[in-house]
């Protein structure tokens, strides 16, 4: 024991309580693998954050096997299709018809947290908010270990293996060698602009528009709850969108008939979000393991966020129990492997929505190119089994 030091010492580290650090904390916990969540802000910062909702199948029944699936299956909403609109016209992608029955679920990722919580609470696992200044320590060792400071005291976290779920700003990828760690990234030139209002949605499912005055979606969160986003320009302000202003120009990227039924109301809350694609190599260096969006961005086109960092928790958690129940090491050997194959699959889907219905600064070249695509997604249907398969989810293996 270091002096002035509190130690404390766990199987599985895991910095970040996000949706990835908590159901990986959750899966592990119910393999009986002790973990520890550092958090640096508190619950109900946590919980404030509002992030995109739809879930892929595989997360969905994730949920459901890690008993947090009970409000996602009583109050999210199975969708069978979305809308891809173009100026005027409207094409629907039945997922269900053409990925043999497949569907999404529309439920909040704030909600996913909240619930990971209660479930989190209900085990009586360990997540120590107001963790300040996290620092990771000898993570290509056998014995790494986490200090980090909490009430004026610095503490020491022993463990076996450090998990960072501490999302795109966080230290875990830090941790990584300069000389060993690669990035992938792609900046797209605007963000979106979204609000949360209490007016019916729209339309029962969601439309993704593309507009010559750029991209617009609706989407909800319930029967009474709608999310809509904008596309605007990278460096664009808050404070220059009123309510009014929002609503005239999201109608004017709609298909006519669809901004004919929009309700609108006052927004209750308003934020703008930069594009980015972004991928670390490797994900794993020694005994740390990059998870969600501490190791990959996509642009929220398609709403692959939440989803990717389900697919890296079902690959560690899989590979960690696999380890402490059979001294098994291949799972932690593949781990990075397995994971970043499924990531740049959607990372190349997330980036052709976003090119597909954004406007660019462009050449009249590429913008013919963009309305075939658009031809051929409405006359193909390998077009739009294509889409359908990568929206809903490609498998986990
Ligand atoms: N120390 C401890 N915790 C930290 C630190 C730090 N230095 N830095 C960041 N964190 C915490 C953040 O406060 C946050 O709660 O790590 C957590 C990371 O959570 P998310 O950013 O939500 O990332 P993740 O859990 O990987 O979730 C995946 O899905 O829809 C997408 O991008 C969206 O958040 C989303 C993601
Ligand atoms: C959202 O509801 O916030 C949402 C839905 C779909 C997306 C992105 C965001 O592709």
């Amino acid at each position: 024991m270091h002096e002035g030091r509190h130690c404390v010492k766990t199987q599985v580290a895991i910095i970040g309580a996000g949706p990835s650090g908590l159901l990986l904390s959750q899966r592990l916990h119910l393999a009986g693998v002790e973990t520890v969540v550092l958090e640096r802000h508190s619950r109900d910062h946590v919980l404030s954050r509002i992030r995109a909702g739809v879930l892929e199948q595989g997360l969905a029944d994730m949920l459901r096997a890690a008993g947090v699936g009970d409000r996602m299956d009583a109050e999210g909403e199975i969708h069978d299709g979305c809308e891809i609109a173009f100026e005027d016209n409207r094409l629907r992608i039945d997922f269900a018809e053409l990925t043999g029955g497949k569907t999404v679920m529309v439920y909040g990722q704030t909600e996913v947290t909240r619930d990971l919580y209660k479930a989190r609470d209900a085990m009586g696992g360990t997540i120590i908010h107001n963790a300040e200044n996290v620092a990771l320590h000898d993570v290509d060792s056998d014995s790494p270990y986490v200090t980090y400071e909490k009430d004026g005291e610095t503490h020491r976290l022993d463990c076996e293996f450090i998990a960072g779920c501490d999302g795109f700003h966080g230290p875990s990828r830090k941790a990584i060698p300069a000389d060993r760690l690669k990035v992938f990234e792609k900046v797209y030139p605007f963000g979106w602009l979204g609000i949360l209002s209490e007016t019916p949605p729209v339309s029962e499912e969601l439309i993704y528009s593309g507009h010559p005055r750029g991209f617009a979606l609706c989407s909800l969160r319930s029967r009474v709850l709608s999310r809509y986003y904008v596309q605007v320009p990278a460096d664009e302000k808050v404070d220059n969108w009123s309510d009014d202003r929002f609503w005239e120009e999201l109608k004017s990227r709609l298909p006519s008939d669809v901004a004919a039924d929009l309700v609108t109301g006052p927004s209750i809350e308003k934020s703008i979000a930069p594009l980015r694609s972004f991928v670390a190599e490797p994900l794993r260096y020694g005994r740390m393991f990059l998870v969600g969006d501490a190791g990959h961005i996509v642009p929220p086109t398609g709403a692959k966020g939440l989803n990717l960092a389900a697919s890296d928790v079902f690959y560690l958690s899989n590979a960690l129990i696999d380890y402490y129940r059979a001294d098994d090491e291949t799972g932690i050997e593949h781990y990075a492997e397995k994971a970043l194959r499924r990531i740049w699959l959607a990372e190349r889907f997330s980036w052709w929505m976003t090119t597909l219905l954004h406007k660019f600064d462009e050449e009249a070249f590429d913008v013919r190119v963009k309305r075939a695509e658009l031809d051929h997604l409405v006359h193909s249907r390998a077009a739009q089994t294509a889409l359908a398969e990568n929206y809903v989810g490609l498998p986990y293996d």
